[in-house]
């Protein structure tokens, strides 16, 4: 890491040691943190890390910008998947796909935190499949008219910008002939806010659109706006795998300290080989796992393309993520099965991390389209 990676790095640890992981078990409690603590962040630069300067943000790279999501989700994961979401899945895309007049319009108070923002891709009827959604913009005197409704979308209470991906062409019922838009939260019903098992302190949304927009909001080109999603995922996914990396992080960190306390039979319970393999273990595929988080990062850095080494990254450290949070409880036993110690709220946060941005299984089946294109089959 450069002196500047590792600037960026301390100081959000800092924060994040000091702000956000004394209040994780409050807010996980209380479903949600304060507003402010993003505004805090804007402060610091560290709501547009790998955004330019002359776009309003910290002008670092992008991994400086996986540094600050791992040390933000070591302290608070559902604060980290509200930056993530906000970053790579919207400030990022704008930046890409936008044109001169988007970027100067939408990017600098995204990259300053003033606005936030969300990524509505996902349906009702629509996940996995995500070329299935049924959202329509049909052309209007001008414009579009956009109507659907889109679920889980990750931060929209807190109002700012929605990218927003609609079927402009009705002769498709596929990933062809899918567009993105840009729009602003008040363009958007939030219909309900989710519950869910874990990263309480983050929201949650089901939104419904029914609005007309004018023509300078589709994002890129007409009909080829599954591009710009895919894209945008494949960047995204390796700050999940960093988000995966933070959480784990944080259970090693209370299970090497607990076993180090924990007296039984007469010694520290670190004494004791099973438990001296578990934390081996934990270190191991955290160091494999963060490993092959910086290499996604860093060829994002150098321009090159990331949808297998993202893909790898995100499904190795978010079934690490799970594996090794449920073995933190176990070393703590009853007690990390509590709400007196936090390894149990890791395991609930952790396991997200398998399904949203695509899940374990379409990482798969990213993985597998990218190797099995490298194969050389000889004509017969
Ligand atoms: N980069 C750029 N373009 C890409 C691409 C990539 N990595 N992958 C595919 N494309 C393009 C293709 O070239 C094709 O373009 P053309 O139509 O111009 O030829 C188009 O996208 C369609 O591609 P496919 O035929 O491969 O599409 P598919 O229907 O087979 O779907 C899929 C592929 C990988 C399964 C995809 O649907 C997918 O990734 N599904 C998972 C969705 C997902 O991750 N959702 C996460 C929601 S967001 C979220 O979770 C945020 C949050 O809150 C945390």
């Amino acid at each position: 890491m450069t002196a500047e990676q590792r600037e960026i790095q301390a100081l959000t640890r800092e924060f994040a040691e000091a702000e956000i992981a004394p209040n994780a078990a409050r807010w996980d409690r209380d479903h949600g943190f304060p507003r402010e603590l993003l505004a805090r962040l804007g402060e610091l630069g560290l709501m547009g890390v790998c955004v330019p300067e002359e776009h309003g943000g910290a002008g670092s790279d992008f991994l400086s910008y996986i540094l600050v999501l791992e040390e933000l989700s070591r302290a608070d994961a559902g604060v980290g998947v509200t930056v993530a979401v906000h970053t790579s899945a919207c400030t990022l895309p704008l930046l890409e796909f936008g044109t001169s007049v988007q970027v100067e319009e939408y990017v600098p108070p995204l990259a300053r935190g003033d606005a936030i923002g969300c990524f509505a891709l996902t349906e009702p009827g629509s996940g996995s499949d995500a070329g299935a959604l049924v959202s329509s913009a049909e052309r209007a005197d001008g414009g579009w008219h956009l109507r659907g409704s889109k679920q889980w979308i990750t931060n929209a209470a807190f109002g700012g910008t929605v990218l927003f991906f609609a079927r402009t062409d009705a002769g498709t019922r596929t990933a062809r002939g899918v567009s993105a838009f840009v729009l602003g939260t008040d363009e958007v019903e939030i219909t309900r806010t989710e519950e869910k098992l874990g990263l309480n302190s983050s929201v949650t949304n089901d939104i419904a659109v029914d609005t007309f927009v004018a023509s300078d909001r589709l994002l890129g080109e007409e009909n080829h706006g599954f591009r710009i999603a895919m894209s945008t995922l494949d960047g995204g996914r390796i700050g999940i795998a960093a988000q995966a990396v933070g959480i784990a992080q944080a259970a090693y960190d209370v299970s090497l300290a607990y076993a180090q306390e924990r007296e039984a039979f007469g010694h520290r319970i670190a004494d004791f080989q099973a438990i001296q393999h578990k934390l081996v273990n934990m270190s191991m595929e955290i160091d494999a796992a963060r490993l092959l988080v910086h290499r996604a990062a860093w060829l994002k850095d150098q321009g090159r393309g990331v949808t297998e080494a993202g893909a790898k990254a995100k499904l190795f450290a978010s079934e690490m993520a799970r594996r090794q949070t449920a073995e933190a409880i176990q070393v703590l036993g009853g007690y990390g099965y509590t709400k007196e110690f936090p390894v149990e709220r890791y395991y609930r946060d952790a396991k997200i991390t398998e399904i949203y941005e695509g899940t374990s299984e379409i990482q798969r089946l990213v993985i597998a389209r990218e190797l099995l294109q490298k194969v050389h089959v000889p004509a017969s």
